[in-house]
């Protein structure tokens, strides 16, 4: 039996030295020492030894045991320390090492120009309000003297909602088709039809068309004024629209009116801004490099017509006013400097192009 006991002490030894975690340590414990291990099983035979060597065996034995006791104990506290140690590697970190940054962006410069354009009107005491995107043919067109069918309404180039959209009529709201509105004009008769007088609003918003080329996208925005009130005159709107172009283009730039001839508005203009480059002072189309003979296009404007007035549910006789409407961003891309010669470039989400303003 001696040499069983000093066999199995070998044996337990031997394997403690493979063991690598304490998992594994801990069933190696239970093979060896446990209620029904190696070693009880063992002991449990020194009663057949003969009684004169059984004390020796004994003696034995307990010491066998006590000494792979101690071994099994030495080698979870090597594997404790090891753990501790590999803890402390795995989960260093360098409180001086400087954070990382999250990425910055920054706002598109659409939206820089909507929220430029609208401070300018504010000072003027210019409202903001918004009219739908989705929108009645009757705020689109019809309220704007264009009755159905009429030719004008082909200058719009519209996308229409299918059938199923209009069954969606709030009440009070104008029966007939719906349209994704191509310009912001639809915001006129909204607010005249809330009844507070006088007006002074600004509708910027999507709008859109079904073209697509260096100078337009299918969707676009544009901004709309109307002022309405007693006494009104075209004086009126020169001095705003002077005051936009000083503000938005520079001190030096001025606008001039050129008849023109729109359903809504009675008489009609286009407005042309002075030219930034040559200041107005090229005389023909040639001399400027950006300009027609001093003058960029701008928008559209004029004196609105009595019966967009009478839409409204004003009277002409008493009530006059004007109003104007163009793209942001063709107005965006008339800046100095913007340099932009395809409308697309905006939209196209490309980060190279964007990141420059
Ligand atoms: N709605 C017109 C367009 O999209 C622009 C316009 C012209 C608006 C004259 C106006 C206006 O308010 O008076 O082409």
């Amino acid at each position: 039996m001696k040499e069983e006991f000093e066999q199995l002490k070998d044996l337990a030894q031997e394997a403690l030295k493979s063991v690598l975690d304490r998992d594994k340590l801990e069933v190696l414990k239970i093979e060896f020492l446990g209620r029904k291990g190696k070693m009880a099983e063992l002991m449990k035979q020194i009663v057949n030894v003969a009684d004169e060597e059984r004390k020796l065996i004994g003696a034995l034995a307990n010491e066998v045991k006590t000494g792979l006791e101690s071994a099994f104990s030495a080698k979870e506290q090597e594997l404790a320390g090891a753990e501790e140690a590999g803890r402390a590697e795995k989960e260093w970190l360098d409180i001086s090492e400087p954070g990382a940054w999250s990425k910055e962006g920054h706002l598109h410069p659409v939206t820089t120009a909507i929220g430029e354009i609208s401070d300018i009107f504010a000072r003027l005491g210019f409202a903001c309000v918004r009219a739908p995107e989705v929108e009645w043919d009757y705020y689109a067109f019809e309220s704007l003297n264009m009755p159905p069918d009429h030719p004008a309404r082909d200058d719009w180039e519209t996308f229409f909602i299918a059938d199923g959209a209009q069954t969606a009529q709030g009440k009070g709201e104008k029966q007939g088709k719906m349209v994704l509105t191509p310009h912001t004009s639809n915001s006129q008769n909204r607010e005249m039809a809330k009844g507070k007088l006088p007006i002074r609003m600004i509708n910027i918003n999507r709008t859109y068309r079904r073209q697509s080329d260096v100078s337009h996208t299918p969707m676009f925005h544009q901004f709309e004024g109307l002022m309405i009130d007693q006494g009104v005159t075209i004086a009126h709107l020169k001095g705003v629209l002077d005051y936009f172009a000083r503000t938005y283009f520079g001190a030096e730039r001025k606008t001039r009116l050129r008849p023109h001839h729109f359903r809504f508005t009675e008489p009609s203009f286009e407005i042309d801004i002075s030219c930034g480059v040559c200041q107005g002072h090229a005389s023909s189309d040639s001399t400027c490099r950006l300009c027609k003979a001093g003058w960029l296009e701008l928008g559209g404007a004029g004196m609105v017509h009595p019966n967009v007035i009478r839409a409204g549910g004003l009277d002409p006789e008493k009530y006059t006013g004007f109003a104007f409407g163009w793209g942001i961003e063709r107005t965006l891309m008339m800046r100095e400097g913007m340099q932009v010669d395809d409308i697309r470039t905006l939209y196209r989400n490309d980060l190279r192009f964007v990141k420059q303003f």
